[in-house]
């Protein structure tokens, strides 16, 4: 009977699909991220993948991975610390820090991977942890692994932060904790100005830059650049599976940490290191970027606010955000799955958001225009939206 009890536990709740008539989660896509995706046997425009500069399915990219399979093979089947550390591993590390403007990088298999390794690497009981309450999972599972004092801080609210900051003397180390761009909003951390409360207070600024990476700044090089935050010392990580169109994650950091993690960090020491394929695509990647994200960003911009304006035209609530997402304001979970279903059933995939991944009754349809689309993809979305927005 246990057998039984341990499996009824988890049946899953579908009464939200059912009442809908739309699951938006584990669609099955036939096809890579190229002008249009295939699902069912249908062509569809994908503003839903996290593809910023359109690199993913980028002939270049593809033949960098298939050189590396054809040199190194499908994997070297080890950790980076035993057989995984291939010259290519080592050269894209160095390649990254110097991108970032930090002294030193590590590749983890993913920046969950990265975030949830972290903490537990370099902070302990004795220590506290202020984080942004609209935290990634990633982020927040990591510092509860600490079993350190945690106080969340109102969502890019400086005043609260100092609060927080001003009335926690005593600790060992104080840690604040955020991220770039907040991206089921799109909204960009005033994170200049968390550095500087860092110094006043002695805390330890750490940043997640995974929707920052490969479109924040002039070159493209994430929030340190678009801030102009020179000589910084704290901690950073990214994930390598959105404008740089691959997969993997990063810590950076000055020297000393970074090489501590490669000894410490169970996350990294004990997981099979990222294939050579990955490794070729994200260097060829930055090779790219290094001589076209001018361009590149600009098709992101505009296409941005194409659909912008045909979200606004439409008549949705549409929140206002300087990255390259648009999110519509849908509220409860019902009207959520709905307004995506609305926009799958006319051939636009979107990512949906409900809570946990975001609070109760504020949720959000997200879209992403790659620029990898073309022009005419772009008007037919936003034609699309402003058709389906009027019914
Ligand atoms: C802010 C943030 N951090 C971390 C991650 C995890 O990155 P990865 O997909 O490389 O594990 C994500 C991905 O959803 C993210 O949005």
């Amino acid at each position: 009977m246990y057998l039984e009890d341990f499996y009824n536990r988890f049946s899953l709740d579908e009464s939200l699909a059912r009442a809908t008539g739309f699951n938006p989660y584990y669609i099955t896509i036939e096809s890579g991220l190229d002008e249009k995706g295939v699902i069912n046997g249908n062509k569809m425009i994908n503003l839903a993948s996290n593809n910023y500069l359109g690199l993913a399915a980028d002939s270049r990219v593809k033949e960098a991975a298939v050189g590396a399979v054809q040199k190194y093979g499908a994997s070297l089947c080890g950790t980076p610390i035993a057989t995984g550390y291939i010259d290519l591993y080592k050269r894209l590390e160095e390649k990254l820090a110097n991108f970032i403007g930090l002294e030193e990088a590590i590749i983890l298999p993913s920046c969950y991977q990265a975030n949830n390794g972290l903490f537990s690497s370099i902070a302990g009981r004795e220590d506290l942890i202020i984080v942004d309450r609209f935290a990634h999972s990633s982020l927040i599972q990591g510092i509860k692994a600490v079993g350190c004092k945690i106080r969340p801080f109102l969502h890019n609210n400086l005043e609260h932060l100092e609060g927080i900051l001003h009335r926690s003397p005593g600790y060992r180390q104080v840690f604040v904790v955020t991220e770039s761009v907040f991206s089921t909003d799109g909204s960009i951390v005033p994170f200049k100005e968390i550095v500087d409360l860092c110094e006043t207070y002695n805390a330890m600024p750490v940043i997640d830059d995974s929707h920052g990476l490969g479109v924040l700044g002039k070159a493209g090089k994430g929030i340190l650049e678009e801030q102009k935050i020179d000589g910084y010392r704290g901690i950073y990580t990214a994930s390598l599976g959105k404008a740089l169109a691959n997969s993997g994650g990063i810590i950076s950091g000055e020297q000393r940490v970074v090489k501590y993690l490669k000894y410490y960090c169970p996350h990294l020491v004990y997981s099979t290191a990222l294939t050579p394929s990955v490794l070729a695509g994200i260097e060829s990647v930055l090779e790219i970027m290094h001589s076209e994200f001018e361009t590149i960003k600009k098709r992101l911009d505009s296409y941005k606010q194409v659909i912008f304006a045909s979200l606004l035209d439409a008549g949705f609530a549409v929140v206002s955000s300087n990255a390259p997402i648009n999110s519509i304001k849908t509220g409860s979970k019902e009207n959520t799955f709905a307004t995506a279903k609305r926009l799958f059933e006319n051939g636009i995939l979107a990512t949906p958001f409900i809570e946990p991944s975001v609070p109760v009754n504020e949720g959000r349809v997200r879209l992403i225009a790659g620029a990898n689309l073309s022009q005419d993809t772009i008007e037919e979305a936003a034609a699309i939206i402003k058709r389906i927005g009027h019914k």
